[in-house]
């Protein structure tokens, strides 16, 4: 595999609104990243994502992006942006931004315009279409609820397309002009400084221009939109010659000539595209790992998914995972981000969901190969929080599921109940920094609350606690990239082992001299495993106590919840 500059790094993902706010408003703000900068630096993050900061309606908290050019000013200036690609440079930290493409905002004014003259050059910037006497032009749904069509306003029967919101109008990639537009500004930012983009819901930027119906499956008479996704693809036997020729142009134009690192929120492609999309001459550098996150998500529906996952499935579908990609390309491996709940209150059993069974956690998840997106709180242990009432969920997703719930016939008690295990309000919670009012996150009021236990779960506690949760990831981080051992991390093979001793998650991360063992006990019980080379050396251990010491022989006893890496002899 050719080495690329960004391989050996880890990535952090920013959700700026509730990062830290600096001037009391409420909302987290450009300034706030700038002055977390050491905290950053020293917990070992190099590549820091921010999640939508460009002027914004905040339909969608960011993601609907009424000026691409620009910085919303609840955030701070172009100039506070330009400070911090400046600051974070200084201390060897690259900032990426988000790609939010596939739609704007119903504010933008490529939207206005083609609102004001349909017929017009910016009418085709969109989706727009005739409705069926009146009514929408076809059955698909959308990801939020309800039809991917709305009316055009001031039209009785011209509709425009939106795979999400309907304050988020799709853009039409057809449409030349408006992929020069795109790679304008895409430039124009990396041009700025930064070192590349995460890009969203980038599947959807081609759509099944057929508009055929799709096979109805929810009582709403409608059909997923992504299904036709699938369809179309079915269809074109792959994806190259259907998004692939838009994802080959903005890499051609943009990324390739800056050597930029992007990460593609990627979904509806099968693991065959793997190199197609992230290999040696793939679209992206990267994909984030999604599969093992998500693979029991079977519905569309947040309140179907009513369980925790259970360790030995997520065990599995990461295995997979792992021996599909390979040699052939690294992915982002995430345990949460700003869609997901916490990956504490998600993965870990109850008995678990402590400071070492969080350690366990992160230990086994940034250690795989691959590069380690760790989302903003996952270094403390943030975990989801307890919502009360609707009116406490700020998400337009996860408000939306409610209603549907209620519609369904649930109660509120049980709505609420259904929504809450996997809400994304769980990780857009405010940062907890210390104990003070508002966890350190505003001296104002916050836009969503904050999680009651942050008088326990907070930066400032752990800071000057060595067994803390912070303290572990500062030594998990420093391990993946010392000298001795980053290459093994980064590009050593990636091999399972004990892999049918249930509630046990282990594998080997190997180059040609080095053998690394990290295992871990999801269970209840202690459990005994027989080495299969001798031990040279412990490099980590989740346990509070002094230095772990050295089987005496080639057994291992691991505690419930306990996680070890060794270097073992390479024989
Ligand atoms: C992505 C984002 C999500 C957003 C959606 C629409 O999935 O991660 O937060 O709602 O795209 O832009
Ligand atoms: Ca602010």
């Amino acid at each position: 595999m050719k080495k690329k500059w960004w391989h050996e790094k880890i990535g952090y993902q920013i959700y700026p609104k509730s990062f830290l706010d600096t001037n009391g408003d409420g909302v987290g703000d450009l300034a706030g990243v700038i002055e977390k900068l050491p905290y950053l630096e020293q917990l070992g993050v190099d590549i820091l994502w921010l999640s939508p900061v460009y002027p914004s309606p905040m339909v969608d908290n960011g993601y609907d992006i009424s000026d691409y050019e620009n910085i919303d000013p609840r955030f701070g200036t172009l100039e506070d942006m330009d400070r911090l690609i400046a600051e974070a440079k200084k201390k060897n930290i690259s900032i990426i931004m988000d790609l939010v493409v596939n739609h704007c905002s119903d504010q933008h004014a490529w939207f206005q315009k083609a609102i004001a003259d349909p017929k017009g050059p910016y009418g085709d910037y969109f989706y727009l279409k005739e409705g069926k006497d009146g009514k929408e032009p076809n059955n698909w749904r959308s990801y939020f609820g309800g039809s991917v069509w709305e009316k055009l306003p001031g039209q009785e029967n011209l509709f425009y397309y939106h795979a999400y919101a309907k304050e988020q109008p799709d853009l039409n990639w057809e449409n030349p002009a408006l992929r020069e537009e795109i790679y304008k500004m895409v430039n124009w930012w990396l041009d700025r400084g930064i070192a590349g983009f995460r890009i969203d819901a980038i599947i959807n930027i081609k759509k099944d221009l057929t508009w055929e119906d799709l096979p109805v499956d929810g009582p709403d008479g409608r059909g997923f939109l992504t299904n036709s996704i699938t369809r179309m693809q079915k269809r074109d036997g792959g994806t190259k010659n259907g998004i692939g020729v838009f994802l080959r142009e903005l890499k051609e134009r943009c990324f390739a000539p800056h050597d930029a690192f992007t990460v593609g929120e990627v979904f509806e492609v099968d693991r065959e595209q793997l190199e197609e999309f992230i290999g040696e001459d793939g679209y992206f550098s990267t994909m984030f790992a999604f599969d093992p996150i998500q693979s029991y998500k079977k519905g569309t529906c947040q309140c179907e998914f009513d369980r925790n996952m259970n360790p030995d499935e997520w065990k599995q579908d990461v295995f997979v995972n792992q021996k599909l990609l390979g040699d052939i390309a690294f992915e982002a491996n995430i345990i949460e981000n700003h869609d997901e709940p916490t990956g504490v209150s998600r993965f870990l059993p109850d008995y678990a969901q402590n400071p070492t069974g969080t350690k366990m956690l992160g230990t086994i998840s940034v250690l795989l190969r691959g590069i380690p997106f760790i989302y903003q709180g996952q270094e403390i242990g943030m975990q989801n929080a307890v919502w009360n009432t609707v009116d406490e969920y700020n998400d337009i997703n996860t408000i939306d599921q409610y209603h549907t719930a209620r519609d369904a016939g649930l109660t509120d008690k049980e709505a609420l109940e259904a929504c809450s295990r996997l809400s994304r309000d769980n990780a857009r919670t405010p940062m907890q920094w210390n104990t003070q009012e508002n966890a350190g996150f505003t001296t104002g009021t916050p836009w969503l609350k904050v999680n009651d236990n942050y008088t326990e779960i907070n930066v400032e506690t752990q800071d000057t606690d060595p067994d803390s949760v912070l303290n572990y990831y500062r030594k998990l981080i420093a391990l993946r990239k010392s000298p001795a051992y980053k290459e093994v991390f980064a590009y050593g093979e990636f091999l399972p082992v004990y892999q049918n001793t249930s509630s046990v998650m282990a594998y080997y991360r190997k180059t040609e001299n080095q053998r690394i063992l990290i295992t871990a006990n999801f269970g209840k019980e202690a459990v005994s495993l027989t080495l299969e080379y001798p031990v040279k050396q412990i490099l980590l251990s989740n346990m509070a106590s002094a230095e772990p010491s050295l089987p005496s022989n080639d057994i291992i006893t691991l505690n419930s919840c306990e996680v070890l890496v060794f270097e073992l002899e390479t024989l």
